[in-house]
């Protein structure tokens, strides 16, 4: 909600009210004085006029996850194990996930309450890049890098995939960099050059990278950095 909003829905401010105490600089968001009555204040910000608490923060959660193969992306499942059952049971109602993996996929996972933040790194239009390292059956072709390039067709959705790069590691494995997140990409992408799949672990989205130092089922808080890297990854 914007800031004059917040403020003129209080009891007994009125709009104009609200920009003369804005002026005044008597309004504060995060403790900062702030004129700018079209800023966006979301749940996790506090906002105080003087002394009094209009607005307290709620907690904003942002953690990486080193996704184990076997689990889920979902938050309950009766069969398998989902990844949020990896997380302390206070926090699992709270978050939700920005991005999935398949059962199989290893690798980085971003979970978080911030749906702002979340649709940033999962939004096609944010076009964030996602590096997957890939183990294939059968050698991959030389052809592979330039059809990966020029983009996939992709019948069930009846598109084209966004031109993405193969970065070739040994004769069966790869680096994959795709610029969206379509329901088993990687996997149809080699399958559409005549190859298989057989593990994938995916090393970064966007500016962040999965921490080496987490092991498999381990999990850990973004930094400051990091959090507000991904709107600004240049
Ligand atoms: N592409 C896939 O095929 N599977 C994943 O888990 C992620 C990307």
């Amino acid at each position: 909600m914007r800031l004059d909003r917040l403020l003129s829905n209080q009891n007994g401010i009125s709009r104009q009210t609200a920009r003369e105490l804005l002026r005044q600089g008597r309004v504060r968001v995060d403790n900062q004085v702030c004129h700018d009555g079209l800023h966006e204040i979301t749940r996790f910000m506090q906002v105080t006029l003087d002394q009094h608490c209009l607005q307290a923060a709620q907690p904003a959660y942002y953690l990486m996850l080193h996704k184990p193969a076997g689990y889920l992306s979902a938050t309950q499942d009766p069969q398998h194990p989902t990844v949020l059952e990896l997380l302390p049971a206070e926090l699992r109602a709270q978050l939700h996930l920005a991005g999935r993996l398949d059962r199989s996929t290893t690798g980085l996972m971003l979970l978080t309450n911030d749906g702002l933040w979340s649709r940033q790194l999962t939004s096609p239009s944010a076009k964030l890049a996602k590096v997957y390292r890939v183990t294939t059956r059968e050698s991959i072709s030389p052809q592979a890098a330039a059809r990966f390039a020029q983009g996939i067709y992709l019948a069930r959705e009846d598109l084209f995939t966004r031109p993405a790069e193969l970065q070739l590691l040994s004769p069966c494995e790869a680096l994959l960099t795709i610029y969206e997140g379509r329901h088993h990409q990687v996997k149809r992408m080699f399958h559409a050059v005549g190859n298989r799949v057989c593990a994938l672990h995916r090393e970064r989205m966007g500016p962040l990278h999965l921490d080496p130092a987490l092991a498999p089922g381990d999990y850990r808080p973004l930094d400051a950095h990091e959090i507000r890297t991904i709107w600004d990854p240049t």
